[in-house]
């Protein structure tokens, strides 16, 4: 059995990969697979209008907010926000709090003013900087909620009366927050909703309509909106899947389910990992991340010991981002309590 600690692609629900795998080779016994149905089938619309259905349900959004599924990843939603909201000569805010956020902060400035409000760059991004103050007049406010690769996490929503917009890909889902907050929020599916070739966006639709670009089809939120996500042939089964990952956390009581397990699942590691020598936490315990853990072991004989020890028990995935080093585990959604003692018993018995 492998305990998968991949910080994205990441496990899935195993009752997920099992129905995926039997649709692929006949969708709800139609004799046909998912792969071979066409998007305007009423088969395939019956598959969005319920994913779009769940989200709107497990996220209690209010009406005035649209739920479309889009292709591209997150990194696409870093240009797209500012193309359908900031106009050249007017200025949006960041905050910059690591790697993902440094990008949409670039991608931002070729369609408009961008000031950075604050930053955590000075500690290689290992805390989340408070106790500064958003520009009233600014266009929006946009940031990480968990920084995937540092390992840091906004639990709390910045008081403000800017629009908020929010990069959620690496904690969508896992606890719960007031979605209805946000004018705008994004996430790539591969780590809390599904498979990886679609990004879950959630949007106001009153913020759009207000830029003086002309903007392509396929990068204008109203043109996805009017036609319900299929501008064009969707991502099927990568849809497909965020369905099926939808019911599931479902069935598990919601966003407050899975927040209760995600909890109990980063409490335990981050115990094991304080009480073990040997064992380094860089960043700031209030700000520590419930779905990235990252940690160091200094010591190479003892680094070396827990990375046999990882892969004769099938732990995958526990090495740090390249950018970073060091080790970072996933907590997503699917992966169980049972992976993470299995890990906190092997790192208590090095
Ligand atoms: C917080 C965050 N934003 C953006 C991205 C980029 O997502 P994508 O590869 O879907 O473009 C990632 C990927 O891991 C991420 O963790």
């Amino acid at each position: 059995m492998k305990h998968n600690f991949n910080a994205g692609p990441s496990i899935l629900p195993k009752e997920v990969f099992e129905e995926a795998g039997r649709a692929i080779l006949n969708y709800n016994n139609t004799g046909l697979s998912i792969l071979e149905i066409g998007h305007r089938t009423p088969l395939f619309q019956a598959v969005m209008d319920e994913a779009i259905g769940l989200t709107n349900e497990l996220m209690q959004l209010d009406d005035d907010h649209s739920v479309l599924f889009l292709h591209g990843g997150a990194t696409t939603q870093f240009f797209q926000v500012p193309m359908n909201l900031l106009n050249e000569n007017e200025t949006a805010v960041y905050l910059d709090c690591g790697v993902w956020g440094t990008k949409a902060i670039k991608e931002a400035k070729l369609f408009g003013q961008v000031h950075v409000v604050a930053s955590s760059k000075d500690k290689n991004y290992t805390y989340i900087p408070r106790g500064y103050t958003i520009p009233a007049d600014a266009k929006y406010f946009h940031y990480t909620t968990n920084n995937t690769i540092e390992g840091t996490e906004m639990l709390e929503i910045p008081e403000t009366n800017v629009p908020l917009i929010a990069d959620m890909s690496s904690d969508i889902l896992s606890h719960v927050v007031d979605f209805n907050r946000f004018a705008l929020i994004y996430a790539g599916a591969q780590k809390n909703i599904g498979a990886a070739g679609v990004n879950l966006v959630v949007l106001r639709k009153d913020i759009l309509g207000k830029v003086n670009r002309k903007l392509p089809g396929m990068m204008d939120y109203r043109q996805h909106i009017e036609a319900g996500s299929m501008l064009n042939t969707p991502p099927v089964f990568a849809i497909y899947v965020c369905l099926l990952t939808l019911r599931w956390l479902k069935k598990q009581g919601g966003v407050a389910g899975i927040e209760k397990v995600n909890k109990e699942k980063a409490g335990l590691l981050y115990k094991t990992l304080e009480s073990k020598q040997g064992f380094e936490l860089p960043v700031a315990k209030e700000d520590r991340s419930r779905m990235n853990v990252v940690f160091r072991i200094p010591d190479a004989a003892l680094e070396k010991k827990f990375l046999d020890a990882c892969q004769q028990q099938g732990m995958v995935g526990v090495k740090g981002h390249r950018s970073v080093g060091g080790f970072r585990v996933s907590l997503y959604n699917a992966l169980p309590l049972e992976s993470v003692k299995a890990l906190t018993t092997l790192i208590n018995e090095l």
